[in-house]
């Protein structure tokens, strides 16, 4: 039988500070009501100055192994677009932090959909026998890149940092990750990027606008392809991978914004009520917010072994993915402040 990856933990964190819309308020022309009704997100969490997105990783690396119960890996892929620095890849970082000694690590860049793909790019090291076991992590600091005068996106994004362990095992046993559908549409880059710090930096003889270092996004268009690619990603995955709709206990898509995830749902003909919200207390997380999302719900119990879980992630690049597996029997700690 062929290996499969397997999920055999899980382990998030958000950082302590706490910023609610009231918060946001005073710092712009916005109010609790609009951001609620618009988004669902009621705070985000903020790091401190001198924190840094592989701080939040180690974090959540290490709660995803004593989620495992094993320090063994092999592999730790860090999914993030907020690295310490622009090189070398923080993943290295990481894994020497959490003591994982010479293991294979590298940076992934594909925004709110890196989760996704880290765990793909995972199941497939796994699957050729490159790798037995593999740290995931999705860590994100956008509040250092948000433009306070941009009150589009400084109400949605907040920071954070999920991890899962990937171990090889069987395609049949619970945990195992039953498919995937990944794409993307680099034409429509423009509709949500940091312009600034890369290469196509316009040169240092000429004055950089300073605003070239914040995220911009045009969020109606950006919401409505978030619809239209969550969507028809998730349903090639479940024709993929045979599951009918109703079959799906979780609905796990990527937190940017609550009517977003609904849409979705609708037009999947999942129920609404399968839908996991977390962007209520955390915002949108880019690269964290599935392995949070999931976290949350698995700690609090409302998923439960053999239940049937699809993820669904869109974010700039244009970039998608989806993935799906049966819920394992494994112990989740709580998304507790670092
Ligand atoms: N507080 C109060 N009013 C606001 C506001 C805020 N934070 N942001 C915008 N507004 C105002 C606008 O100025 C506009 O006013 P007007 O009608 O007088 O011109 C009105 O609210 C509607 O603005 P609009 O931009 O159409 O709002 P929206 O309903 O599209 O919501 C987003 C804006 C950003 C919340 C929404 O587009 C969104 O969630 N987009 C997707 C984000 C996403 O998925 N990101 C993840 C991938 S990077």
């Amino acid at each position: 039988m062929s290996r499969a990856a397997v999920l055999a933990g899980v382990g998030a964190m958000v950082p302590p500070r706490a910023v609610d819309n009231d918060e946001l308020s005073q710092l712009m022309d916005t109010n609790d009501q609009w951001i609620r009704s618009r988004t669902g997100i009621g705070r985000r969490h903020w790091a401190d100055p001198g924190t840094a997105t592989g701080d939040l990783a180690a974090v959540a690396g290490e709660r995803a192994l004593a989620s495992a119960g094993s320090r063994s890996v092999d592999m730790l892929i860090l999914a993030t677009s907020t690295p310490n620095q622009l090189m070398p890849a923080t993943a290295p970082e990481v894994a020497d932090r959490l003591g994982l000694g010479s293991v294979a690590a590298f940076d992934i860049s594909v925004a709110c959909a890196g989760f996704v793909y880290g765990l793909a790019t995972a199941a497939g090291a796994i699957a050729s026998g490159i790798a037995d076991r593999v740290l995931v992590i999705g860590a994100d600091i956008w509040s250092t890149r948000l433009n306070p005068q941009d009150r589009t996106t400084a109400i949605i994004f907040g920071d954070g940092a999920g991890a899962a362990l990937l171990r090889a095992g069987q395609p049949d046993e619970p945990g195992a990750l039953a498919g995937f559908d990944l794409g993307s549409d680099g034409s429509l880059k423009d509709l949500a990027m940091v312009p600034g710090g890369g290469s196509r930096e316009r040169s240092a003889t000429e004055p950089v606008p300073e605003t070239d270092q914040y995220l911009y996004m045009r969020g109606k268009e950006i919401f409505t392809h978030a619809v239209n690619r969550m969507g028809s990603s998730s349903a090639r995955l479940l024709e993929r991978i045979a599951w009918d709709a109703d079959s799906v206990d979780w609905f796990a898509g990527h937190q940017a914004n609550a009517r977003i995830l609904h849409t979705v749902a609708d037009v999947l003909d999942v129920p609404r009520d399968k839908v996991l919200i977390h962007l209520d207390r955390v915002g949108n997380t880019s690269a964290a917010s599935i392995p949070l999302a999931l976290a949350d719900a698995a700690s609090a119990g409302r998923i439960a072994p053999g239940d049937r879980v699809l993820m669904t992630a869109f974010g700039g690049g244009l970039s998608w993915g989806s993935a799906a597996l049966t819920w394992p029997r494994i112990q989740v700690p709580g998304v507790l402040s670092s």
